[in-house]
């Protein structure tokens, strides 16, 4: 039994992607702040016949995310899921809110990989999956920072595929379009449709959409799939 830590998986893309691996029989570690909402997911899984248990973290503390990785244990496939996009002209960013999405978006995906890939390298095994997003390629007014970290975690997906190719670990992104979760539904519905308009498919991912393919790149069917960012985006950004 594979053991299977999701960032941000008390909710949306992180929770569904949880819900598939469990259903596969992988063993999941749900993790988040919301402990309810990790309890409400962990039980879904058991009560599927899977296997799960919550660890609680606030991944913008490195002391949290190192607690997170000492109380996971070997982990075999890791998805780097947790973030934050917050929305703001660049000329009224507030300095904070930068600091805080560059400590979730990346430093977090940063240093749990560094605290889980030696354990993978030395096993000669392993998996992981970035959520990145397509606004790591395209332009998206009002997103800068959040668009500059899924830049960065595209490029690291591809740095640490190289790092660790050569002892069984790899590592590969999505990059999702909009999909329909609280991220996307605290939209406004004008700038919803903007969004879904951009897309060849006209409409937002479900969360299962993504979570498959998530599955799809930690599984040995895609075993010769190392540094991909693959685009979960209905077409988007072939337009
Ligand atoms: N939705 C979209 O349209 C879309 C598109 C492209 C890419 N993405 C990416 O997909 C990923 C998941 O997004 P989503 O839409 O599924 O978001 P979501 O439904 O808002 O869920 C976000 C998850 O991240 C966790 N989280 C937030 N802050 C955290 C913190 N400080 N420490 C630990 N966990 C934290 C939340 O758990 P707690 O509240 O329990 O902490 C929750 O489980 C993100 O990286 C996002 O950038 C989303």
């Amino acid at each position: 039994m594979r053991s299977v830590l999701i960032t941000g998986s008390t909710d949306g893309i992180g929770a569904e992607s949880a819900r598939v691996f469990g259903a596969q029989g992988d063993d999941v570690i749900v993790s988040g702040r919301d402990a309810s909402k990790g309890a409400m997911v962990v039980d879904e899984i058991v009560q599927n016949g899977g296997s799960a248990r919550f660890i609680p973290a606030d991944l913008s503390s490195l002391d949290a995310l190192h607690d997170l990785a000492a109380e996971a244990g070997d982990v075999d496939v890791l998805v780097n899921n947790a973030g934050m996009a917050p929305v703001s002209a660049t000329v009224g960013q507030d300095a904070g809110v930068f600091d805080k999405t560059f400590a979730l978006n990346i430093r977090a995906p940063y240093f749990l990989t560094q605290a889980v890939a030696p354990g993978m390298l030395e096993r000669g095994r392993g998996a992981i999956v970035n959520v990145s997003s397509v606004a790591a390629s395209v332009a998206v007014p009002l997103m800068s920072v959040y668009s500059a970290t899924k830049a960065a975690l595209s490029e690291l997906t591809r740095t640490w595929a190289a790092e660790f190719a050569d002892r069984g670990v790899r590592v590969n992104a999505v990059a999702p379009g909009p999909v329909e979760t609280a991220m996307f539904h605290s939209m406004t519905p004008e700038k919803a449709k903007e969004f879904n308009e951009a897309t060849m498919l006209n409409r937002a991912a479900t969360t299962r959409e993504v979570a498959d393919v998530v599955a799809f790149l930690a599984s040995d069917k895609a075993s010769y799939m190392t540094g991909a960012v693959v685009p979960v985006d209905g077409g988007g950004t072939a337009l």
